[in-house]
């Protein structure tokens, strides 16, 4: 793509006037985004750069052993691995508020990045990949206060704190855009290819309040559901899709047992930018043989349901 060969030799250009010989620090999540605003830094300032990867406990199964595998592995890529979870995971205990849970999670990110960057001797520049639609949902109205529609964790007090210049070398861009900009950087495609998953992980997935035990639940359940919708080609259809855990149990009949477990929610839908979103239309089947592989499967849950709100008025998560 030409266009984003020009955008690559740009943005590198940029990145290296902006950073001159200062360190650069990045919160490597293993998303498309961060992913790709790491390896375009990567390639302009070489080991100038130091990755981080903050596991916070509430990431999906197997999901942070393959990010790290890959990036140490096929990239080379200077990454700290900072298993965090016992820290997240027990500030988080009781919290049920949405907003709540997203700060506790955005300022202790912010805590375990200032460690990690006091212990590599400080860093001048921390690196984002922010992209458009995280920069416009934040937007202030001519002249009024700034409204937040939900404060996304990578928009945050770090830089200031720290006293760090923010690099954002994805702000310009649109999903679809940035993965193009990762083709580009030769990233794989089952890379690229991957759905978003938000900054503050499970958590947002699970209303209420979050347990080691509801995670654990919703890992499997998550895992299964995914499994299926890769079995029958329908991955690449969906922009994002996940299981939520519903804070409440209910009643169900299993041999000659009863149940008390808990209902989840599956939720797929279509997007160009995750600005708006339409559920995607399984078909009945799909619905039905999901629902009972992940009721045999994942112990704890005894009802399935699927989610059938479009963005605006719902939000693609549920919190
Ligand atoms: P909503 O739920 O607001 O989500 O319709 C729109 C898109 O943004 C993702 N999302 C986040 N991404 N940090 C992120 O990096 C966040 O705090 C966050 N909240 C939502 C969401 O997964 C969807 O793709």
């Amino acid at each position: 793509d030409w266009t984003m060969g020009a955008y690559r030799e740009e943005a590198i250009k940029r990145i290296r006037d902006q950073v001159g010989s200062g360190r650069v620090i990045c919160a490597l999540s293993g998303g498309v985004d961060s992913s790709v605003a790491a390896v375009l830094i990567h390639e302009a300032i070489g080991d100038q750069l130091t990755c981080v990867y903050v596991d916070h406990g509430l990431m999906r199964k197997g999901e942070s052993a393959q990010v790290v595998g890959m990036f140490r592995e096929h990239y080379n890529l200077p990454l700290i691995h900072a298993d965090e979870s016992e820290l997240f995971l027990g500030k988080l205990e009781g919290v049920s508020d949405p907003e709540t849970k997203r700060k506790i999670i955005g300022g202790l990110f912010i805590d375990v990045f200032e460690r990690h960057a006091q212990e590599m001797g400080g860093a001048d520049f921390l690196a984002q990949g922010t992209l458009y639609p995280d920069v416009i949902e934040s937007v202030s109205f001519s002249g009024g206060p700034s409204v937040t529609i939900k404060s996304h964790h990578n928009v945050g007090g770090l830089p200031d704190r720290m006293n760090m210049q923010l690099v954002e070398p994805l702000r310009e861009l649109f999903k679809d855009e940035v993965r193009a900009l990762g083709r580009e950087l030769g990233l794989p495609e089952s890379f690229i290819g991957r759905h978003p998953f938000p900054g503050p992980g499970l958590a947002i997935r699970c209303p209420g309040e979050i347990t080691r035990a509801k995670l654990d639940i919703l890992r499997e359940a998550d895992a299964v559901y995914i499994d299926q919708i890769r079995k029958h080609g329908l991955y690449d259809e969906i922009w994002q899709a996940f299981v939520a855990i519903l804070p409440v149990r209910t009643v169900g009949v299993m041999g000659d047992g009863r149940t008390y477990d808990y209902a989840c929610a599956l939720r797929a839908v279509t997007s160009v930018d995750g600005m708006t979103a339409d559920y995607y239309p399984f078909s009945h089947e799909f619905l039905g043989e999901t629902a009972t592989r992940i009721i045999n499967e994942v112990p704890g849950i005894n009802r399935v349901t699927y989610d059938i709100t479009s963005k605006p008025p719902g939000t693609i998560e549920w919190e």
